[in-house]
């Protein structure tokens, strides 16, 4: 299988190097051949050249590869980041990623920040719309700079984006034995955009009555999540919604540096990586978590149907956790390499 690695900058490139070093112990422990090209697109790059991505980047990514994995991106060199707005977000949309895929699980209660919560109470999924709203960057400022400034930033919504992503989240839930499906707008508020999300929600709910659908203004769904997360089994928002609660719902695992993520588009060349970002002031330091990262190539296994091999590297790093065998935010005592290593020991058939 071949598969693009863009580190990209700050503690992303200390927790790709972790995932990398998982993935090449399962091609061992597996008989899998995983073809790694490590690409150097990255602040460093921008900086040094000038360039976020070369002309044909997106269609490499698109046909060359089987699957992508990205660490994160971001730096304070860039100040507009322009690099990770092109590879990130351009990557999302000219390879048409439509489902942000963010699951939220807790590995261990000693982790969540609720009282007297047990890994089974914090066990959900949460898809992001990620081609559309607010993210597009359409609109712009007139009278920029003065005190007479007006700024419009446009949010988007297609009856096609909406209707692919709440479509999956159903199949999703249909296809994985979770029985409720939750979507989350403000259309109270927002009574143009997320009147289509109400009008989509109602006809796509329809096709699925052996599952349990509910609607949720986004404010309520935050204060739900944490007073009760374990009502919840699959939540489906819009780009922004969904960035937000997803941090959220990392709290509730133990933290940004355990959640994973891949961005699909059923059927193609995807892209997976951790929740988190570059983190400027852990970078070099040895200390982040590569959990998140390394859960990421767990997805990333499973979206390539290998799902023996997926589930080994998620066994792992719960193991790890259980052992209490982490990086300090955590409770552990380990760097960021160590933990990886301990991880890639605990791999096995
Ligand atoms: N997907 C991405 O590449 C992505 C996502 C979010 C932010 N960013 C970028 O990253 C840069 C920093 O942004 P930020 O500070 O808002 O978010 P961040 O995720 O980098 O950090 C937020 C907080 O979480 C902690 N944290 C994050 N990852 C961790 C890990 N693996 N282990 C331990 N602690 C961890 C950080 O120390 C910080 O306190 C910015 O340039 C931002 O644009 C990139």
């Amino acid at each position: 299988m071949r598969i693009a690695v863009i580190p990209g900058d700050g503690i992303g490139v200390e927790v790709t190097a972790e995932a990398v070093k998982v993935l090449r112990r399962v091609g061992e422990a597996f008989g899998r051949q995983f073809d790694l090209h490590i690409l150097p697109w990255s602040a460093e790059h921008y900086l040094r050249t000038g360039e976020t991505l070369p002309a044909d980047g997106y269609r490499m990514l698109r046909d060359d590869f089987d699957a992508i994995f990205i660490g994160a991106l971001g730096d304070p060199r860039v100040p507009d980041n322009v690099h990770a707005r092109d590879i990130l977000l351009g990557t999302r949309f000219e390879l048409d990623l439509y489902v942000n895929y963010r699951p939220v699980k807790l590995l261990h209660e000693r982790l969540c920040p609720l009282k007297s919560r047990k890994p089974a109470d914090v066990d959900f999924v949460v898809f992001r719309e990620n081609t559309e709203g607010v993210y597009v960057g359409i609109g712009g400022r007139f009278k920029a700079g003065t005190d007479d400034e007006v700024a419009v930033q446009e949010e988007i919504n297609t009856y096609k984006g909406v209707s692919r992503i709440i479509t999956h989240a159903f199949e999703y839930a249909r296809a994985n034995g979770r029985r409720r499906v939750c979507m989350a707008d403000k259309s109270n508020a927002m009574t143009q955009g997320h009147a289509l999300w109400q009008r989509v929600f109602k006809s796509v709910c329809a096709q699925y009555p052996e599952l349990e659908a509910r609607h949720l203004y986004i404010d309520a769904l935050a204060l739900l999540m944490v007073q009760d997360p374990a009502q919840f089994d699959v939540i489906v928002t819009n780009n922004l919604f969904g960035d937000i609660v997803t941090d959220l719902g990392a709290a509730l695992q133990g933290g940004l540096g355990l959640a994973a993520s891949g961005n699909l588009h059923p059927g193609r060349t995807s892209m997976f990586e951790p929740v988190h970002g570059s983190a400027p002031p852990l970078a070099g330091k040895n200390v982040a978590n590569p959990m998140g990262a390394i859960l990421s190539t767990a997805l990333m296994l499973q979206a390539l149907g290998l799902k023996l091999e997926g589930a080994s590297v998620e066994a792992a790093v719960k193991q790890a956790v259980v052992e209490g065998q982490g990086t300090r935010e955590i409770g552990g005592s380990l760097g960021t390499r160590e933990t990886g290593d301990y991880i890639t020991n605990l791999i096995k058939l």
